[in-house]
């Protein structure tokens, strides 16, 4: 636990090195492998968004995580802990610590509407194993569409809330506390005690889930068609390969896809390595994490959902379905008609869960590492603030259920759009203003292996080239409205939700969940502006180490 002895804190640390690589591979694998990963992949052609996912992997998210995990580590030998305490440190300049003012806001938002998710996993698991998703002989996806909508009150605001065992309501409150008390527990304690156990539990109920899969073979003989090779070759074939990657989209999907998928760009990573200290390497352990969560979601996550649900229901079923469709709809009634499916609908819904929890952990831990350094408070306290903030912000996501706007719109504005703002900024951080030279000794201290010569070019370079291509074709497409085939301006889905568009009434829950956002970002602010003056102070008096 962190104590703070004459205004100087003693940091927590990880126990063990492969503790912290299960934590950030903890943070790294969750929902987005097993389901964003999947419904992107689907829509935007198979093998040709995995040639762009590659791409971004190698161009972007690599070399942001090891930019990421070498600032943290930084960081951490001057008792800073998160982005604004260490952008301050890096940039040497009071201002720098607003820029990190995201690597705060990103994850406290995310967890607003992530947990929300959790639960319904969680939910679904229970459920899966007292019956309630069993709908007997007379099965169709009506059932398990109206299950679903009725179970996160989609149809109307405010009908998520009943405490009924179909209903989102008390999950929820026991995913937040679950979260909270392990989060209060503290780094080695908490976060790394359960990813120990939670990471490989869950890499088993993955391989067990995916067996089952790969062994459906074509369950109905009437339908030879839709077997399971069939169904690999509709998540994966490439299709007109070269037509698809001209489409700016596509690029746009796959990079967003690899940050939200390996926690990078967010600040977590930067928080959870500023817990090593010197000797600790952080090259192999960012690859190592990276690796892991590659295997989960291209292995795992990748070979999973859509060939399941193309075995039962062939590409017209899943078209369309969305992410959490095919998730909630689709796979829970594809588990129902499987032998035992009661059974692997519980495994898979337990798997996210677990998978759910140690990320949504990583993300509460950069803003109690801001409030007990910036502030000067305890545990306890943060703790406490935290989770009233927190509870205001997924009360407002879970009451405003209908559509799902209000996790709709705050994942499309943070966990879409300011992400790659952020990344864009510790990408530029560490190759220009700490400079590829400096950069390259501090990553290589304690290093068990060496970043290859031409990460220099690519982090100096070519990421942020990359970065700001996509973030301006981001802007320009989703924001400004514009259609790069046609040439045409209109405002899109997003931004007409909150200026109008032509056949586009204004969203008040979309204009609210702004709102969320901008007050984050506002208190955060204050705080920011707070904690500079104690560090300043600190600094003063030299109690920094
Ligand atoms: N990487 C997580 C996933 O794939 O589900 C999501 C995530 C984790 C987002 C941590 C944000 C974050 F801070």
């Amino acid at each position: 636990m962190t104590t703070t002895e004459g205004n100087v804190r003693k940091s927590e640390s990880w126990n063990s090195r492969l503790g912290v690589i299960l934590a950030v591979a903890g943070s790294a694998v969750g929902l987005g492998n097993f389901l964003r990963f999947p419904g992107q992949a689907a829509e935007y052609g198979g093998g040709a968004f995995m040639v762009a996912y590659f791409i971004s992997l190698a161009l972007i998210g690599i070399p942001i995580c090891w930019a990421e995990w070498t600032m943290g580590r930084y960081g951490g030998q001057y008792g800073f802990n998160s982005s604004p305490g260490i952008f301050r440190l890096i940039l040497k300049h009071p201002a720098g610590k607003y820029l990190g003012v995201l690597g705060v806001v990103i994850p406290v938002t995310i967890y607003m509407y992530y947990v929300y998710i959790e639960a319904w996993c969680l939910g679904y698991a229970v459920n899966f194993l007292q019956g309630g998703l069993n709908f007997g002989e007379s099965v169709t996806i009506d059932n398990y569409i109206n299950y679903f909508n009725t179970f996160i009150g989609a149809a109307e605001d405010g009908s998520a809330l009943g405490f009924d065992i179909n209903q989102v309501g008390i999950y929820i409150v026991l995913v937040f506390f679950l979260n909270f008390f392990l989060i209060y527990r503290g780094i080695a304690k908490g976060i790394e005690f359960f990813c120990t156990y939670a990471m490989p539990t869950l890499l088993l109920l993955g391989i067990i889930v995916l067996i089952r899969v790969l062994t459906l073979g074509a369950p109905n003989p009437e339908l030879p068609e839709q077997s399971i090779i069939n169904g690999l070759g509709h998540m994966w074939n490439p299709g007109n390969l070269f037509e698809k990657l001209k489409n700016p989209q596509l690029w746009i999907a796959a990079a967003g896809q690899i940050f939200f998928s390996l926690s990078v760009g967010f600040g977590v990573i930067i928080t959870y390595s500023s817990y090593l200290s010197e000797k600790d390497d952080v090259v192999l352990s960012g690859l190592t994490a990276t690796s892991a969560n590659e295997f989960c979601e291209v292995g795992l996550g990748g070979m999973i959902t859509i060939p399941a649900a193309f075995v039962f229901l062939g590409a017209a079923g899943i078209a369309g379905q969305g992410t959490f469709g095919l998730g909630f709809k689709v796979l829970p009634m594809v588990f129902s008609q499987m032998p035992a499916g009661a059974l692997f609908g519980f495994i898979f819904f337990f798997l996210l869960f677990l998978a759910a929890v140690t990320s949504s952990l990583s993300m509460l831990q950069p803003g109690i590492a801001f409030l007990e350094e910036g502030l000067g408070i305890n545990r306890k306290q943060s703790v406490a603030i935290l989770g009233l903030i927190t509870a205001m912000g997924s009360m407002f996501v879970v009451y405003f259920s209908k559509d799902m706007k209000a996790l709709d719109t705050i994942d499309f504005w943070v966990g879409t759009f300011l992400i790659y703002l952020l990344a864009t900024i510790q990408i530029i951080m560490f190759g220009w203003v700490i400079g590829i030279k400096k950069g390259w000794e501090e990553a290589h201290k304690g290093a068990e292996m060496r970043i290859p010569n031409i990460f220099k070019v690519i982090i100096k370079y070519i990421s942020p080239v990359f970065l700001l291509t996509i973030l301006i074709a981001f802007i320009l497409e989703k924001i400004v409205g514009i259609n790069f085939e046609t040439g045409e301006f209109s405002a899109t889905g997003y931004v007409a939700d909150l200026i109008g568009g032509e056949n586009h009434e204004k969203s008040p829950v979309a204009l609210m969940s702004v709102g969320v956002i901008g007050a984050v970002i506002v208190f955060v602010m204050i705080l920011i502006n707070t904690a500079g003056k104690r560090w300043d102070k600190l600094d003063e008096e030299g109690k920094r180490p």
